[in-house]
Parts: structure tokens; sequence; C-alpha cells
């Protein structure tokens, strides 16, 4: 019977493009008061506050931004690595509040031929240490060191087990039981995924002190649970200057109306200590919502925003990805963005890169890989280089 029920929970799962429901996204640019956003101003005013607010209390629930101290020791500084074309830095980065604190541990590789300060990605690392070895006797494809440094960016990551684990039992042991206990009790409270965006702003916070690095231009980088991490981090904090969101899926940079692959029922079954209390309320109930994912992604206007997929990856909706980047143009249109991506959803492994939207499909699996780094330096090159 187990078999059976599991299998049918899989089964549920549309991948049938004509069976996608009929669907009206909710409009960005009308305030719930009724008024309709016209300019910059209004909307930075008027609706951003507003969108960024349904986030926090429907999904992915309140960022806190007050703490006592925070502290930076460098465990490594300035070691010569990779021949000579970068150094390593090693960074505790320790928040302190109500007398606990918690410890971030950030690799960083500057390059040494490169003009300081210096633009830098940063991996909000989902998938274990072994990725991101700061020895580089471990080397992996989801953080291609070697290949960014060469490109002339800095490039750094952090674990977000250190702000949270990923586990539905133990998730709270980090930043929310030690800093935050009082979002555990609130129905807006932030849980995993509100705690690594934290996190990201906290080392966002250690590279505005660092003189190697340009700190108006950090590019954030999540995969996956961490690409719809990077989105929310890059919609809190507009400090970063760019986010990059590879195979976020769903509640990530995907369309959740479209119901198509995972939905939003799975999602909170799956992972019930990735959002806060309230976003269970919409499970099976899409269009409920007072948000669609392309609101997220129309608060990080006028910023440049990278999504990819993965053609195989049918689970985190590659057209609804495409869709939902489209539908955030009309936000980016108030600051003069002219839409940069093409009309309809660029074929596989065509990338379609502008200064201000970025997308593709890689052939192949859910991962990211040199290829989609390769596309992300080519990107950033697009605004970060001084013209
Ligand atoms: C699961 C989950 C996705 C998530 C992915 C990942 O597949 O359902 O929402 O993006 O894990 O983080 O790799």
């Amino acid at each position: 019977l187990m078999l059976l029920l599991s299998q049918s929970v899989a089964f549920a799962q549309n991948y049938d493009e004509s069976k996608v429901p009929r669907y009206v996204l909710p409009d960005v640019l009308k305030t719930a008061g009724g008024k309709v956003i016209r300019n910059e101003d209004k909307w930075e005013k008027l609706r951003r506050p507003e969108v960024l607010k349904l986030f926090e209390n429907n999904i992915y629930g309140r960022m806190p931004t007050d703490y006592d101290s925070i502290r930076y020791s460098l465990t490594q500084d300035d070691v010569p690595e990779m021949n000579g074309k970068a150094t390593l830095k090693q960074v505790a980065v320790t928040v302190f509040r109500n007398r606990q604190s918690v410890q971030i541990n950030v690799v960083l590789f500057v390059p040494t031929q490169a003009r300081k300060p210096v633009p830098v990605f940063l991996l909000i690392n989902n998938r274990g240490k072994e990725n991101t070895d700061p020895t580089r006797v471990k080397k992996s494809e989801f953080w291609p060191a070697e290949m960014v440094i060469d490109s002339g960016f800095a490039i750094a990551a952090f674990q977000v087990s250190d702000l949270a684990p990923d586990n539905k039992d133990t998730y709270a042991s980090g930043v929310l039981q030690k800093l935050y206990p009082e979002q555990l009790k609130m129905d807006n409270g932030m849980k995993a995924i509100g705690a690594w965006a934290w996190g990201a702003s906290r080392v966002m916070d250690y590279f505005e002190t660092d003189r190697d690095i340009d700190s108006k231009k950090v590019i954030v980088v999540g995969h996956s649970r961490g690409g719809k991490t990077s989105l929310w981090a890059a919609a809190e904090d507009q400090r970063f200057a760019a986010c990059i969101t590879n195979c976020s899926g769903n509640t990530g940079a995907a369309l959740s109306r479209r119901q198509f692959g995972e939905r939003i029922s799975r999602i909170n079954a799956t992972f019930p200590h990735w959002f806060n209390n309230t976003y269970k309320k919409y499970n099976d109930k899409e269009n409920a919502l007072p948000v669609d994912q392309h609101m997220l992604i129309a608060l990080i206007a006028p910023r440049p925003v990278y999504a990819t997929n993965a053609s195989k990856d049918l689970w985190a909706d590659p057209k609804g990805t495409f869709l939902a980047m489209k539908a955030a143009e009309p936000v980016y249109a108030l600051y003069g963005v002219r839409p940069e991506l093409p009309s309809a959803q660029p074929g596989i492994n065509m990338p379609s890169i502008g200064a201000h939207f970025g997308y593709h499909n890689r052939e192949g699996e859910h991962n990211m890989t040199v290829y989609d780094w390769g596309n992300f330096v080519r990107f950033a090159k697009k605004f970060t280089s001084d013209k």
C-alpha cells in the first residue's frame, strides 16, 4: 500500500504541457489597493515594499536584520594557490545576538592579476563541502574555481549547514534557535531557506570590509534549493548586484500557477522546513497566492538575473522558469530596461545573455556544471566591466 501511495503521488506530477491549466498571473504593477504603477519611484515606494511583504508573510518568512555584533577572523589570509593565479582566504564570520553566536565559514579565492577591488561570485552551497575544497585537491564542476579565477573574477562559497541543517527535524538548531528563537513561534517566521539567505547577507557584510572585493559587484549564486535561496537573498538584500538561480524550479524561478512538475503541496510535504507555516495554506491552491514567482524576480529589478534549466529536469519546469523571467520584464521596463530575452523560450544549449536578463536550458540533468558557469561569467562581464 505504501508503494502504491507513493507511486500515485509521483504520478500526480504533470509533465504534459497540454494539461497546464489556464491561469492568470497576479499583476505585479497593481497595488493591493488597485493603483497602477507607472514609474520606478512609485514601484519603489508603494508596490515593491508590498510585494516583498507578501513573499515574507506567505512564503519565505520574515528576514531579521538586527544582531548585536559581527566578527570576521581570517583563519587563512593571502595564501598563494592555483600556481600563483589566486590567493586563498578563509574567513570565519561570527554573528552575535543575546549572547549567543553562529559561525559562517567562508572560502574565498581572489585572482592575483586582476585589478582590485574585483567582482565576486558567492555560492550558497547546498551540496556539501567537498564541492568547495579550499585545498583544491578535490575539484568540482559545481564550483569551478580555477575557471572563474582565470576569467578575472573572485569566487567564494559558504555552506548552508552553517546556518540551518537541511533537515526537517533539526533545521532549527542553527541560526533559528540560537539567534532568532522568536521566529520559530511565528507563522510568517523564516525557516531554513530564510536562514540560508540571511547567511548570504552576513557574508555580504564581510565583503564590505574586504578591500580586495568590490562589494558593489557581488553576484549571489545558487543551485536548486540554493537557487531558491539566491533569489530570496537578492530580493531581500539590495546590496547584491546580481543573482544567478540555477535549476531553481518550484518556489524558485518557476511559475507556481502552471502546476507543472513539482508543486507547492509536494514541496511543502517533502521539505516542511524550507518555507514558513503560512505557505502550507496554498497546498493545491496556487491560484489563491497573492504572488507568483515572476514577482520575486521583479523584486531584484533593475539588477541582473540569470536563470537556468536543464533539459531533462522537467521537475523544475524549464518553460515556467522562462515565462517567469518574461513576466518580470514590465518592472525592469520602469527603469528603462528593454526586453532582452526572446519572446519564446530559447532552444536547448542556446543561451540568451543580455545585460539584465540571462537564460539558458542546458542539455542534460539537474545539476550545475562548467557549461552553466561559463555562461554566468559571460553574463557577469556585461555588467561588471567598466566602460
Ligand atoms: C528536490 C526538490 C526541489 C529542489 C531539489 C534540489 O528535487 O523537490 O525543489 O530544487 O531537490 O535542491 O536539488
